[in-house]
Order: structure tokens, then C-alpha cells, then sequence
């Protein structure tokens, strides 16, 4: 699975399908791209163009040989002729379940699956669909033609030949393949950045700072050192002696409950936000954050740090 030249089904081109097409496209594969609402179709081409003219103009121009994209509004040709497919649909177990049952042919040719969920059972998933042997999961990380790195997560039943596969196939559109080597929720990322937003909204909800103040601490404090310097690494770097006598006392006073914080829940049913984005532009911030990270890539490429 080293080389491009098998062809990559995607179910579902929101967000995360068209962007990751356009990453196995930039590889040299040929890409089938499902999306079933036929309506979006002239959307998605247009997302599609724009995604490429981006990336040439700030990343630069692909190499190898280009490969292809073709929008279909059924799954038929990627159930017949995809060697590798993968879910981009809906996060709703019982909806992937289905969409993986209706890939049959796919499942008796040995297909692989890839599930792109930011952190339902990998396990689960397999299991009610009938595809365990053949399910790995890959992480992609928002926006995923830029993030340099995938989470690949072995589910119970998961082929470990299967999944060296896929981390091979990770590394082929030019990506950080991360083993994780057990299926729990929310795998590595989601687990560190969730429990970081759930404490974010604790502190908006204690009035201890405002949500200004808070997204400016969290950017401009540790946020920078992180490309650089791991968690785990920063504490050597610190002592953990000191971590360990910070441990006595402030882990007791983090938000530690179950379930969404009674103010996001609150947010959500009034369809509130964080920010006043009246006065803001959502595309300008999308914007700076892409360049910052294009920015950051381009460092830890000079040190070879990544
Ligand atoms: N958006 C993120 O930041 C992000 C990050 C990492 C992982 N993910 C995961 O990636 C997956 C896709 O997320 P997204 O943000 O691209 O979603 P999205 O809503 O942007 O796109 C989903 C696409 O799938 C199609 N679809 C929905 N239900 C379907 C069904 N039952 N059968 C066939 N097609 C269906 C929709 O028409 C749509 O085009 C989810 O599992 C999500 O958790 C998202």
C-alpha cells in the first residue's frame, strides 16, 4: 500500500471527505467521492478547486504524477472497484453501520475500510457492520489537508497486517501515522483537547475570566511551545517533582463531571456563542489559522522536528 495505485473510495464529501480527497488526489490516486445529495455536487467541485489552488499557492505545487477525482452520487463504483474506503459521513453510529452495510461486494473482495469518526468504537463500529477484520480507524485532523498527522486506531478485531497497512498508507499522502494501539473514546487528541474545552467552559462558567481572556491565554501561553514541546515533554522539562506538588492541590479544583457543562447545553439551546460574531469574520480567522499552520509546518520542516 506504499505506492498510489490502488483507487480510494470516500463516503461523504462535507469537510472532512472533500478535504482528504483532495490530500490522496495530491498523492497520485485516484479518488472516488460519494456524496449522495446530488445537489452539492457543483459545491464540492468548486470546494475541491479551491482546497487545490490554496495549497499550490501556499504549500506549493504536488510533485508526483497527479492523480484524479471523480463525484458520483451512488456508492456502486466504489463498491465494486475501491481497494481502500473510507467513511466521511455523518458521526452517527448507526448511520456508518448501514453505510457500511450496503458496500457487500467491497466486503467479500477484502476491501479495506477506514472510518474517519472523531471518536466512536472503532470496535463497535466494525462489529455491527460485519467488516472488524477489515475496519481501521483514521483520525484525521480538522482541516485535514493541512494537519501533518492521522491518528490510526486498531479496533478489537482489527488485522494487525491491515493496520500497518493503513499506517503505510498514511505516510503515502505525506502524513504522521500515530499507532493507537487500543480503541478508546475520543483516542489521543480528542481526550487532551476535550478535557482542556471542558475546563475552558468551567472557567467562563465560575465568571473567573472572560472568554476573551481565556482563548488569549490559551493562545499566546502554552499553545506557543506546543509545536515545539510535547505535554509530556514539558514536564520533564519543568521537574516533575513540581508537576507532582502542583498535583496536591489543583487537579481537586478542575471540572471533573460527566456530560456536557450545563452552560454549553444552555448556549446550544439558545443557539448562543463564546464571541459576538457580528462584528468578526469567520473566514478571515479560518484564514489565519490555515497560514499559521502552513507557517509552523514550514518551521519544524526546517529542523526536521516533526
Ligand atoms: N469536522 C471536523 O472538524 C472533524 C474532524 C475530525 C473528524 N471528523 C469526523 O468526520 C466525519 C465527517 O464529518 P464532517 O465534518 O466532514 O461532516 P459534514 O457534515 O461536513 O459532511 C458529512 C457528509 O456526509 C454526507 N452524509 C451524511 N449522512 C450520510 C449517510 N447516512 N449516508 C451517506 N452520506 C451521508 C452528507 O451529505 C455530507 O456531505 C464525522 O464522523 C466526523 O466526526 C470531523
Amino acid at each position: 500500500m506504499s505506492r498510489p495505485v490502488q483507487t480510494i473510495g470516500i463516503c461523504g464529501a462535507g469537510q472532512m471527505g472533500a478535504a482528504a480527497a483532495v490530500s490522496f488526489r495530491r498523492a497520485g490516486y485516484p479518488v472516488l467521492l460519494w456524496e449522495r445529495d446530488s445537489e452539492r455536487h457543483a459545491v464540492i467541485r468548486r470546494t475541491l478547486a479551491d482546497l487545490d489552488a490554496w495549497l499550490d499557492r501556499h504549500v506549493g505545487t504536488p510533485k508526483g504524477s497527479p492523480g484524479s477525482i471523480e463525484v458520483m452520487d451512488e456508492p456502486g463504483a466504489i463498491d465494486r472497484r475501491a481497494e481502500v474506503i473510507m467513511d466521511a459521513i455523518v458521526e452517527v453510529m448507526e448511520q456508518k453501520i448501514e453505510m457500511f452495510r450496503r458496500l457487500a461486494t467491497a466486503r467479500s473482495r477484502g476491501a479495506v475500510f477506514l472510518s474517519t469518526t472523531s471518536g466512536l468504537s472503532i470496535t463497535e463500529l466494525g462489529s455491527g457492520s460485519g467488516i472488524g477484520r477489515q475496519l481501521i480507524g483514521t483520525h484525521f485532523w480538522n482541516p485535514p489537508h493541512l494537519m501533518p498527522l492521522v491518528e490510526v486506531v486498531r479496533g478489537a478485531e482489527s488485522d494487525p497486517e491491515i493496520f500497518d497497512r493503513v499506517c503505510a498508507l498514511v505516510e503515502s499522502i505525506g502524513k504522521i501515522p500515530v499507532r493507537v494501539e487500543k480503541d478508546v473514546p475520543g483516542f489521543i487528541g480528542n481526550r487532551l483537547l476535550h478535557a482542556m474545552w471542558r475546563e475552558a467552559i468551567h472557567l467562563v462558567e465560575r465568571g473567573i475570566a472572560s472568554p476573551e481572556d481565556i482563548d488569549l491565554v490559551a493562545r499566546l501561553t502554552f499553545s506557543l511551545r506546543m509545536p515545539a514541546v510535547g505535554p509530556l515533554e514539558n514536564m520533564d522539562l519543568v521537574g516533575l517533582g513540581l508537576i507532582e506538588n502542583i498535583h496536591q492541590y489543583l487537579p481537586a479544583d478542575l471540572c471533573n463531571e460527566p456530560g456536557p457543562r450545563p452552560l454549553l447545553s444552555q448556549m446550544t439551546r439558545d443557539g448562543t456563542t463564546f464571541h459576538d460574531w457580528r462584528d468578526r469574520d469567520m473566514a478571515k480567522l479560518i484564514e489565519r489559522r490555515d497560514r499559521q499552520i502552513v507557517h509552523q509546518l514550514e518551521f519544524l520542516k526546517e529542523l526536521d522536528a516533526t
